[in-house]
């Protein structure tokens, strides 16, 4: 997908479709029960466009509701062979958040018309504009449908956007970034699209080294023998069950002039299939736990995305990679483990499998010089059910690291909600016969449990934990993105990265 800027005035390009944002400029009603009649205004002072669009206006047909669409054919006065008026909602929560998915709408609804470009007349006044275009544009035009024969081949080639005469460099640079990021989420939707038999834990090491190669990241891949070497006990704990040998995937971000220190330290859960192992999963619904790996393709997503973005800070991206299946080498409901860091671990459920793996990824951030953490894990079913479709949800040991994440989230679009892990917790992983165990002992606070576990293995080193497993699938499309793999967690965990890597740099710099 390319894209090109245009200084030229909307109605004179020659294009396809024209795309224009329409808004709601409805007054706030002071009496809630009284909707405010719409009233709809177009993002441009194009006046040959604002003429175009006047008798859709005035029909009510054109709202500016959001993300309804109305196209036009032949608009008088206009080049455009099409003008196509998306909605924007009410004028004043139109944010970067909303224009990134009504460019993924734009995107979608342009190309079901089987075009292949359109031109879109960027509003003013919001902020990083051209950035959120291209990335709602370029998660837009992605489709989860590879392998059918019928698969829309449609896609949009080209997309002008037209912007009046003024700062050309800083919109270049915010094209450039919005493309790094929506292909770096793209690049992790594809990864998680892949069903188990075509993403085992050495193929997906080995499409995270190829793209570490063609980034110029350095990236170390260490097999089971070397896991068990390392003593993971946790990590291999899970991956012994399998015929697949599992994989340890490190990936190295070492600018020369950043500080040594803060270190991020990203760690994800890459279980490319999970069975449940011996305490194996009902079959409704299983082969979705192809996905299971979705944390650790979001790390490396995120990793190719800061390569070419390239924040003063370090990174060390970790994803443990494995299988969780039943075999007679499987461990059992009872077995204790030792992880890495030395804690023993009584298995109580062999499908708590993704905090045994972080458990051991985790430790060993901490051991490569990790001072910040992150992960992010299809963890539990326990936070589907807390927070729905919508929402990932957030565990931290740390107020202001909390706080300092929580504050890119508005940057990145993404949702999620902070869920407690305080010590008042900590009685739900207390064992009889070692130091914790893998679930709690009755059915509540099942996200929080994990969490907790996780804690036990980050210490006082300033940690964020993403529970993503209610929102790394969409299990409905949506106008502004393709049912299937959503890519969650790359944007955030990019925005945070370049927001660290700046504030630790001011502080170094005032210290
Ligand atoms: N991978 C699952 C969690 C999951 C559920 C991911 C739904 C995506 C959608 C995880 O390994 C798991 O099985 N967790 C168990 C934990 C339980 C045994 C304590 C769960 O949530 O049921
Ligand atoms: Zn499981
Ligand atoms: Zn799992």
């Amino acid at each position: 997908m390319k894209f090109t800027l245009n200084t030229g005035t909307p109605s004179q390009i020659e294009t396809e479709c024209l795309v224009v944002t329409v808004v709601d400029n409805a007054a706030e009603s002071s009496n809630s029960s009284k909707a405010a009649k719409p009233r709809p205004q177009l993002l441009t002072e194009d006046k040959s466009v604002l003429r175009a669009a006047e008798e859709l206006i005035a029909s009510g047909e054109v709202t500016g509701k959001t993300l309804e669409t109305v196209l036009l054919h032949k608009p008088p006065r206009l080049k455009a062979k099409r003008l196509l008026l998306i909605g924007g909602g009410k004028a004043k929560k139109f944010t970067s958040a909303e224009l990134r998915k009504l460019a993924g709408a734009a995107v979608r609804s342009v190309k079901a018309k089987d075009l292949k470009s359109f031109a879109f007349v960027m509003p003013a006044g919001v902020d990083d504009a051209a950035k959120v275009f291209v990335e709602g544009a370029l998660v837009g035009n992605f489709d989860a449908d590879y392998y059918r024969a019928d698969r829309t081949k449609q896609k949009i080639e080209k997309v002008i956007m037209v912007a009046p005469k003024g700062d050309q460099k800083k919109l270049e640079a915010q094209i450039e970034q919005g493309r790094i990021i929506g292909e770096a989420q793209n690049f992790t939707r594809d990864l998680v699209n892949e069903p188990g038999n075509r993403m085992t834990p050495t193929i997906l090491a080995e499409r995270a080294k190829k793209m570490c190669d063609e980034v110029g990241l350095q990236c170390e891949i260490y097999d089971g023998e070397k896991i068990r070497e390392m003593k993971m006990g946790a990590f291999w704990s899970v991956a012994q069950g399998s015929d697949e040998d599992p994989r340890l995937i490190v990936m190295h971000y070492e600018p020369q002039e950043a500080p040594p220190k803060p270190v991020l330290g990203l760690v994800g859960k890459g279980i490319t299939f999970d069975s449940g192992g011996i305490s194996i999963k009902p079959g409704e619904g299983m082969e979705k736990m192809k996905y299971d790996m979705a944390g650790g393709a979001a790390m490396i997503g995120a990793m190719r995305a800061i390569a070419q973005l390239k924040p003063n800070l370090r990174v060390i991206g970790i994803v443990c990679a494995s299988e969780n299946m039943p075999s007679g080498k499987a461990q059992k409901p009872g077995d204790v483990q030792i992880a890495m860091s030395g804690k023993s671990i009584e298995v109580i459920n062999t499908d708590a499998e993704g905090r045994l793996v972080l458990a051991d990824g985790l430790h060993y951030a901490q051991q490569l010089g990790a001072t910040h953490l992150i992960d992010a894990a299809t963890l539990t079913g326990a936070c589907v059910v807390a927070l729905g479709m919508v929402n990932a949800g957030v565990f931290d040991n740390n107020d202001d690291f909390y706080n300092r994440f929580n504050n890119v989230l508005a940057k990145s679009g993404e949702k999620m909600w902070r869920l407690p892990a305080g010590d008042d917790y900590r009685d739900l992983i207390k064992s009889d016969i070692a130091d914790i165990r893998n679930t709690g002992a009755g059915r509540w606070a099942g996200a929080t449990t994990a969490a907790m576990f996780l804690k036990e293995f980050v210490g006082e080193t300033p940690w964020i934990h993403l529970d993503i497993a209610g929102v790394a699938w969409m299990e409905e499309g949506k106008p502004w993105i393709a049912k299937g793999p959503s890519g969650v967690a790359v944007r955030s965990i990019v925005e945070f990265a370049q927001d660290f890597a700046k504030s630790s740099g001011d502080s170094a710099a005032r210290s």
